[in-house]
């Protein structure tokens, strides 16, 4: 049951991290037609996290196969280095993590001189307190629910107390900030990570992981706007 008081859509962003990768092009397709709203694409760098994925090469090609919003994920260390070249390539959305950035400012600046929406993430260890001098700047908080680095863990139930800390002192300054969360989303906790007050939800395994992938979204599409998917 969706209680969120939220007027706006709730969107879907689906992580290609847990796709076919030799099928890419076709999976966005699957995606777009099925009413996915962002492209969520996690790059990696084998530094900040654990885990090496897809980097600029696989972001330009997918461009020339969708229309979905491109949500790009940097765990990277220096970030400053690469908003230029996600931005060339087609990168709609740049969220950067504040545990990797050495002048977040600056960062935001930069995607916003690129004319891209800005992001900002943090991993589960870090105060959501650490980004409110951010947030009357960015377009979208990215709070992650598992470790950043890899696909299918577990959801963190503290995640649920976070978001609905952040969407309070969201709406209490009256920011117009998104609040996306990212990690173990399923159809089994779609919906109180909505009524957490995230309006963004990030789902790889649940949605790549199905055998039917476009009855999965279209789940989900309903779960998280009560039915409502338009
Ligand atoms: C984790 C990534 C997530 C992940 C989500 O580091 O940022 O985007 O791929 O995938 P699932 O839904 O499988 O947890
Ligand atoms: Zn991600």
């Amino acid at each position: 049951m969706i209680n969120n008081k939220n007027t706006q859509i709730n969107k879907l962003a689906v992580s290609i991290l847990a796709a076919d990768f030799s099928q890419l092009g076709n999976e966005l397709r699957i995606a777009e037609r099925a009413g996915a709203h962002y492209a969520h694409i996690d790059v990696m760098d084998g530094v900040f996290v654990p885990n090496i994925s897809v980097g600029i090469p696989v972001l330009q090609s997918l461009r020339r196969h969708s229309n979905l919003v491109f949500d790009v994920h940097l765990m990277i260390q220096h970030p400053e280095n690469y908003i230029a070249a996600f931005a060339e390539a087609g990168a709609d959305i740049i969220t950067f993590h504040l545990e990797a950035a050495k002048d977040p400012y600056s960062i935001i600046n930069t995607i916003k001189l690129h004319g891209k929406k800005t992001g900002i993430s943090i991993n589960p260890a870090t105060p959501i307190e650490a980004l409110f001098e951010y947030l009357p700047m960015v377009d979208m908080a990215l709070l992650m629910s598992v470790e950043p680095g890899f696909g299918g863990q577990h959801f963190k139930l503290e995640a649920l107390t976070r978001a609905n800390n952040l969407r309070k002192h969201i709406n209490t300054n009256k920011l117009t900030v998104d609040i996306q969360m990212d990690g173990g989303i399923t159809h089994a906790n779609a919906a109180d990570v909505v009524n957490a007050g995230v309006n963004i939800l990030v789902t790889g395994t649940a949605v790549f992981g199905a055998n039917d992938k476009t009855k999965a979204i279209k789940q989900l599409l309903a779960l998280i706007n009560g039915g409502n998917t338009q």
